[in-house]
Order: structure tokens, then sequence, then C-alpha cells
């Protein structure tokens, strides 16, 4: 039987993997960081323990002091979303969409949701969670520019098809979602509303996007690591009252999980507290950031997508980059040169080309968490301009770059640091071939 005589191997990949991605321009629009405060409560003995049910009911002794932080979490998640519920077992974004999707969705069910060209998630489609319940899934017709969807045509959709459930919210996510306009005739048609809002809870948060329950959803899912900058969870929101919402929390419990990886909810509760006190001045600057972004590619010579709507109104910006190759090359080349993006279909693109897209995605929540601002949004174009169009590398440049934005801001490290270095994440001198 073969085995490695040391787990050092695994130590040494750790260290070039912190010190590589601490020295890299990160915009995988589906990420952030912690702060180091946060990070540091992660690896407590709640990574070795369990807890099923709800505090106070659980299945399982010992779980006094997780009760405890699982109720304050609550209380202030309520707080900051100005909601009457709040489910923080689900473990990630898929798993939340199933435990709500499977309390809704019946065999026959027409489903509205978003196209995966336009932006869809795969857990809304036939291959995802949506399509475990039923096969009935129809797209939203959209708009010719391909980023909004047509609400005079889905209001006629919803009259003729009569759907269950409309699925709003979406992976490639540059405006805000015709909640308000399509929450009337939704109603009408006893249509309930679950807006996904993995990629824009933090804009959300910091009240910089849309109010999705005030418009009219009836419950939000999403991630707890995009654009909300915390530990990689999956959380409900909802103006439920209790006997209803007690039956929908099935679907976490016992229904996609059992445990709850209670080791990443402790961090979750301090990105909360960092959230409700920062999380206005974060999301504006993230906006800033994408809009600035958006602007300086535009101005040297890229296909910036959404143009005539100002690029974006979230962290996100879609570009076409055929010019250059298709979405996957040029994202291997950014890579190159130290920045991580990923390619991304296109609307109304085949999906054949999945795997070789027309564009790629970049999200600028991360470099802003880290204390960039509009000007550095030009020099990070200015290293995609040097880099695709006058093909030169910059890999080492970017590191130079980077290593000045070391401190996450928008968090108690920044206030009590003062923009020192995040101990632990960075050791010795750096070297990045990747
Ligand atoms: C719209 C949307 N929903 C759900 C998810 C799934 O989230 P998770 O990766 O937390 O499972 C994603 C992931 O990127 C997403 O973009």
């Amino acid at each position: 039987m073969y085995y490695e005589k040391s787990v050092s191997w695994v130590e040494q990949i750790v260290s070039e993997q912190n010190a590589w991605r601490t020295h890299t321009i990160n915009l995988i629009a589906s990420e952030n960081v912690l702060s180091r405060r946060a990070r540091a409560l992660m690896g407590s003995d709640f990574v070795h323990r369990y807890a099923e049910g709800h505090p106070g009911e659980r299945y399982y002794q010992g779980t006094d002091k997780i009760d405890e932080i699982e109720i304050r979490v609550k209380k202030h998640l309520k707080t900051l979303f100005d909601c009457r519920q709040v489910d923080v077992r689900p473990i990630s974004g898929t798993v939340v969409n199933d435990a709500v999707f499977s309390q809704y969705i019946d065999p026959g069910d027409i489903v509205l949701v978003n196209s995966t060209a336009g932006g869809g998630h795969i857990s809304h489609h036939k291959v995802g969670s949506v399509g475990k319940y039923t096969r009935n899934i129809i797209d939203f017709p959209l708009t010719p520019d391909g980023y909004h969807v047509d609400v005079d045509k889905t209001i006629g959709l919803i009259r003729t098809v009569h759907p269950k459930v409309l699925v709003l919210g979406k992976s490639l996510f540059l405006f805000p979602e015709p909640v308000a306009a399509l929450a009337e005739e939704a109603k009408k048609a006893n249509a309930l509303i679950i807006y996904d809002a993995a990629h824009v809870l933090g804009l959300i948060a910091g009240k910089r996007f849309q109010d999705p329950l005030g418009e009219g959803a009836d419950v939000i899912t999403a991630s707890t690591h995009k654009t909300f900058p915390g530990s990689q969870r999956g959380i409900a929101i909802s103006n439920m009252k209790d006997p209803e919402w007690r039956t929908i929390d099935k679907g976490a419990f016992p229904g996609s999980s059992s445990n709850h990886h209670l080791d990443t909810l402790v961090p979750l509760a301090v990105t909360t507290y960092e959230m409700l006190e920062f999380g206005e001045a974060y999301a504006d600057q993230t906006i800033r950031n994408a809009k600035a972004l958006g602007h300086a590619l535009s101005e040297s010579g890229f296909d910036v997508q959404a143009k005539d709507f100002d690029f974006t109104e979230s962290h996100q910006l879609a570009v076409d980059v055929t010019r250059f190759g298709r979405g996957d090359e040029v994202a291997r080349m950014l890579k190159d040169n130290n920045i991580i993006l990923n390619m991304n279909l296109l609307p109304f693109e085949p999906l054949e080309n999945v795997t070789n897209p027309a564009g790629v995605r970049i999200g600028a929540q991360e470099m802003t968490r880290m204390g960039m601002k509009e000007a550095e949004m030009k020099e990070i174009a200015s290293f995609f301009k040097q880099c695709l169009i006058d093909g030169k590398f910059v890999g080492d440049e970017v590191v130079a770059f980077r290593n000045d934005y070391q401190s996450v801001h928008y968090s108690y490290d920044a206030q009590q640091k003062g923009g020192e270095r995040e101990k632990g994440l960075q050791e010795g001198p750096v070297s990045v071939t990747a």
C-alpha cells in the first residue's frame, strides 16, 4: 500500500497558496476574504462538534455555546436585513436553494428561472436542484441587451403558464431584478418569488442594491461569502410568519443537512457585526469600484458589456473578450499574470460554449475589501491592457502592486491595526511563479 511518509507537503501547498493568493489581483466575483479577527476564530473546538435542529431543541447535549452563538447571529442578521426570519444552518448557497426549492416545488410545477446564458445558476436548472423536483423549467425572456428580464413578456408568460415559483437572482448579475414590477402579477397567480441573492447579499446588506423583501419577494436565499464577506455558508431570509416558516425550514434540517458545520458559523458572527457597522461604506465603494473599472477597461479598448446602462449597478462586470481569444484562454492568460477571474457565457450564447465562452466575469468586491478605490481600478485596467492588448508580462508588477494591499478594510482589523499587515497570511519573501 502506497502512502507518503510525511504530511509536510500539505503544509507546503497551503503556505504557497497563502503567499500566492495574497499577491494576486483576485476578481472572482463569487469570492471574498474574511477579516483577520473573523478568521482567527476558525479551528476552535467547534470544528469537532455537532448541532442538529434549532437552538434549545437540539438532538445532542453539549450545544449550549453554539446555541448562544446561533441565537445571537440570527438576532443581528434580522437587524441587518430588517426581516422576521433567518435560517443560518444551510452550509452553502446551493444547499439553501435546495432546502427552499424542496419545500415549494413539486413534480409538474412550472418554475421561471434565469437561463444559464442569461446568468442563472446551475442550481436553478434541469441538471441542478430545481430539476430534481420538476422538469417544467422556463427561462425568463430577456430584453435585447441581455442583462435585464423583459417585464412585459414575463407578465404575459405568468398569465399564460401560471408558474408556481419565480426564481429571480443570478450568477452574472449586473442590475437589480424587476421584483417590484413582477410581484403583483406573481401574487395574482399565487406564485412564490424566491430571490437568489448569493452574489449580491453584501450589497443588499449595505443598502446599495435592491431590497428584495420590501419589493415583494417571499424568500431570499444566498451564500454568505461572495459580496457578503463571511465564511462559506448559506442563508435563508424571509418575512413569513412562524408556522409557515417552521414548515419551510424543515428543508434545511432534516431536508438538506443534519449537522451544520459549526466552525464556519462562528466567523459569520464577526462578519455580521462588520456589515452592521461598515457594510454601507463597503457596498458603496464596491459598486463605485466596479463602475470605475468598467469605464477604465472600456476606455482602454475592452468590450465591456452593458455600456448603455453604465456597465453595472453591482460588484460585477462582463467583458466580451473574443478579440483576444475565448474566455477560457483569456482567463488563463490573466492568471499567468497573477490576475484571477473566470470565463463566463454571455447572454444568448449557445450552451455548448460553456467551457469556451465569449466572456469573462469580473468582481470588484474582494479588492475593495483590501482597500482599493477608483484609482487602483485604473491601475488594474492598465494591467489588463498591457497583458492582453500589448502582449506584455505584468505578473511581477501585479505582485508588487498587490503588496501594498494586505489588510482587510471595512472590518475591526482596519480599526485596530491601522493598515498593518495581517499576521499569518504572509510568510517571508514572496515568490510568485503561477
Ligand atoms: C446565483 C447563485 N446561487 C447559488 C450559488 C451557489 O452558492 P454556493 O457556491 O455557496 O453553493 C451561486 C454560486 O456561485 C450563485 O451564483
